[in-house]
C-alpha cells in the first residue's frame, strides 16, 4: 500500500492520480481514512494466492498501529525515507519489535519532485563534509558511506541510479568502522534534527506523516 492517502476513483472505478485544474490532486477523504480497510483487501489478495507477500510506504507508527489492529498477516515491509539527515530511529524501533522490515527509499537524499519536496534550499548527506571526510578516510565515495551507515543499521537500501559507475559503487559498500559510524551517526543530532526531503503536505493539503492526528481529519485541503 502505498502512501497512506487515497485519489478520487476514475471512471473504470480504479484509484487513479486525478489532478484537479490547480494541479492539486483530488483526494477521496473517507477512503484516505479507510487504509486498515485497504489492508484487509490486500490480505484476502495473499488469501487467495494472487499476491505472495504484502506491504506498506510511508507508514508511519500512528498508521502502522491502525493496520496493526485489524491485520491477520503482519506486514512484510515498509519502506520509508531514511538517510543520514531522516534516521527513522522510533519507527526502527517499532518496526522491530512488530517484526516489519524497514526499508529506506531515498538512502542518498533522493531527487523529489518540486511540488512534493522539502527543504529544497539544504544539500543532500551526499555533499555534507563529516560524509565526505568519512569517506576519504575510509576509501569510499559519500555514496558509499551513506548507504554503508543504513545497511549497519540493518536496513535495506532501495538507491537509484542512471551511471553504470554509481550502480557498480553502490553494490560494492563496506563495512565502515565503527568510530566512522558514529560520526556520521550524529549528523542528525549535530544538525539540531531531521530533515524530510520528500513532504507532500502542501502539494495534499494536509501531513501524512503526523503522528499526533490520523491525517486527514477534514474533508477539504485549506484552498478549496
Ligand atoms: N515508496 C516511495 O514513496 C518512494 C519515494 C521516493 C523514492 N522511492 C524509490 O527509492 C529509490 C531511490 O529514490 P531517489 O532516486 O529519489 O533517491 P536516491 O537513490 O537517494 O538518490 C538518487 C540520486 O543519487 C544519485 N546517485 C546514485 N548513486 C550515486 C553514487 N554512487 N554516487 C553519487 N550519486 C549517486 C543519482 O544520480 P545518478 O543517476 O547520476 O547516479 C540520483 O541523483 C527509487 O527506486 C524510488 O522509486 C520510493
Amino acid at each position: 500500500m502505498h502512501f497512506p492517502h487515497a485519489y478520487k476513483a476514475g471512471e473504470n472505478n480504479q484509484t487513479v492520480r486525478h489532478p484537479s485544474g490547480n494541479g492539486k490532486p483530488l483526494i477521496d477523504y473517507d477512503l484516505s481514512r479507510r487504509y486498515p480497510d485497504t489492508w484487509q483487501a490486500m490480505e484476502k489478495l495473499v488469501d487467495s494466492g494472487k499476491a505472495r507477500s504484502i506491504g506498506l510506504s510511508n507508514f508511519n507508527i500512528l498508521k502502522t498501529k491502525r493496520i496493526l489492529k485489524v491485520a491477520r498477516t503482519i506486514p512484510a515491509v515498509n519502506q520509508v525515507e531514511i538517510h543520514l539527515y531522516l534516521p527513522q530511529h522510533e519507527l526502527h524501533k517499532f518496526s522491530i519489535k512488530h517484526g516489519i522490515l524497514l526499508m529506506a527509499h531515498q538512502p542518498l537524499g533522493g531527487r523529489p519532485v518540486p511540488a512534493v519536496r522539502g527543504h529544497p534550499d539544504q544539500p543532500f548527506p551526499t555533499s555534507d563534509s563529516t560524509v565526505v571526510q568519512a569517506a576519504e578516510n575510509a576509501s569510499m565515495t559519500p555514496a558509499q558511506v551513506c548507504l554503508a551507515w543504513a545497511v549497519q543499521r540493518g536496513i535495506p537500501v532501495v538507491p537509484k541510479s542512471v551511471q553504470r559507475q554509481h550502480m557498480e559503487q553502490n553494490l560494492a559498500i563496506k563495512r565502515l568502522s565503527d568510530k566512522l559510524f558514529e560520526e556520521v551517526d550524529a549528523l542528525e543530532t549535530k544538525r539540531g534534527g531531521p530533515t524530510r526531503f520528500l513532504d507532500p503536505g502542501k502539494h495534499l493539503g494536509f501531513d501524512i506523516f503526523d503522528e499526533d492526528e490520523d491525517q486527514p481529519v477534514g474533508n477539504g485541503a485549506p484552498w478549496d
